[in-house]
């Protein structure tokens, strides 16, 4: 082999590979394997640490983020006065602070070796700036991070008037991935209007569809089984996720049976929002309270490709993350009680091979031929990266590096103790 331009040594991978070498050459991953020959114009000891693909966010709000605060806080935390405080910021929003906000977090998303997301952009003010804003975002970050947009009717896309001629001309823009809101429409038989109406246009156009789907605790809200039959029926198979689908955590068991096979037969994609969903559904509840997040344990036995996203990060919705998909992950891991060794690492892909696939990412993985894109992660394993949100060391992006940390560590000052700790297993 010539020589190559990057050699990471002694790294452990989330498939279980232990102490192997990955080799870059011209920004692709040329070879993996035990005590590799040859040298490399930089060599990286990986110390028996985690290296792993980037983490991809499939479920993000960019035109929202960090804008907490702005015009007021959320002062009840529910999900509806997030609707209406985020209708409050929209005739503020100026296209210049929606892209530093942007291009902040998007900062925040490489320190986090986040180097993937799909944000939704609201497109029901007929001025379309948070689009401009978005597609400006989307070409200054495309060297480090690959940002794909939703066309986003957050109003409904029949509820709000002239929100369907908005979103065709988002997608004239350039936005790629057709979104929806069928259970914020007027009714279940609007719900379902929307639903066909939408996959029909991104059938048309040859786009992938991804809709906040029944985000809601009542039982009946079925349009995710609209969205599972039009996928076939338009044959978008594998093209079309189904985000939240928060009411199955509510439905009645026999209907969850039928629905299910309906689901996995369609190749509808689903995505879960751990932190979202635990604290925004079951707010009607006394007790005891539901959790609301979707039945991802049951999905992805029936082999459901599920992914966790982050959705929001200090906005009207909540005020609280830090675009770490680890966090995200812990959290789907502890809501649907994932302990078991199998759904640990279930719950790491969830945050990345998994909606690597959601997005469609091209050459994307830990394998000959990929991108030269990934993670050093201060754990040993997959379940170790998620039990400590491990520091991101360091984050290559075609086999160049974008972003160290230090790692975390702590100086003892204990008679006979180690002076320093790191919480790594023994
Ligand atoms: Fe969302």
């Amino acid at each position: 082999m010539s020589q190559a331009d990057l050699m990471v040594r002694h790294v452990n991978l989330p498939d279980g590979r232990t102490d192997v070498d990955v080799a870059v050459r011209d920004g692709r991953i040329v070879e993996i394997g035990a005590a590799l020959p040859g040298t490399a114009h930089e060599t990286v000891d990986g110390q028996g640490l985690l290296l792993a693909p980037p983490f991809v966010d499939a479920h993000f709000h960019m035109d929202s983020t960090l804008s907490l605060g702005l015009p007021r806080l959320n002062q009840s935390g529910t999900l509806l006065e997030g609707i209406a405080l985020w209708g409050e910021l929209k005739p503020l929003l100026t296209v210049e602070a929606l892209v530093e906000r942007a291009l902040r977090y998007c900062d925040w998303a490489v320190a986090r070796g986040l180097l993937a997301i799909r944000s939704h952009v609201d497109i029901c003010d007929p001025r379309l700036l948070a689009v401009q804003a978005l597609l400006e975002v989307k070409r200054q970050v495309a060297p480090y991070l690959d940002l794909q947009l939703v066309a986003f009717p957050q109003d409904g896309v029949l509820r709000s008037p002239g929100a369907l001629d908005n979103l065709r001309r988002a997608l004239d823009m350039g936005v790629e991935v057709v979104g929806g809101i069928p259970h914020f429409e007027r009714t279940m038989a609007d719900g379902a209007a929307s639903v066909t109406l939408l996959c029909e246009l991104a059938a048309e156009r040859g786009l992938r569809v991804d809709m906040h789907c029944d985000e809601s605790d009542d039982p009946l809200s079925r349009h995710v089984e609209t969205l599972a039959a039009e996928t076939v029926r338009l044959g978008l198979q594998g093209r079309v996720t189904g985000s939240h689908l928060t009411s199955m955590h509510s439905m009645d068991n026999y209907y969850v049976s039928k629905l299910l096979p309906l689901i996995a037969q369609s190749g509808l994609q689903v995505v879960a929002n751990p932190l979202i969903n635990i604290t925004l559904q079951a707010r009607h509840d006394t007790y005891p309270k539901r959790r609301g997040m979707t039945r991802v344990p049951e999905l992805m036995a029936h082999g459901v490709n599920v992914a966790f996203g982050s959705d929001c990060v200090m906005d009207p919705w909540y005020p609280m993350g830090s675009a770490d998909l680890l966090e995200v992950a812990s959290m789907g891991l502890h809501v649907a009680q994932m302990t078991g060794q199998q759904a640990m690492r279930d719950c790491f892909d969830a945050v990345t091979v998994n909606p690597a696939r959601i997005l469609g990412l091209a050459d994307y993985g830990l394998a000959p031929g990929c991108h030269a894109d990934f993670v050093l992660l201060q754990a040993r394993d997959p379940v170790e990266a998620l039990r400590l949100r491990a520091t991101r060391l360091a984050v290559w992006r075609r086999g160049r590096l974008i972003c160290e940390t230090p790692p975390a560590t702590a100086r003892l000052n204990l008679p006979g103790r180690p002076a320093e700790v790191n919480w790594l297993r023994a």
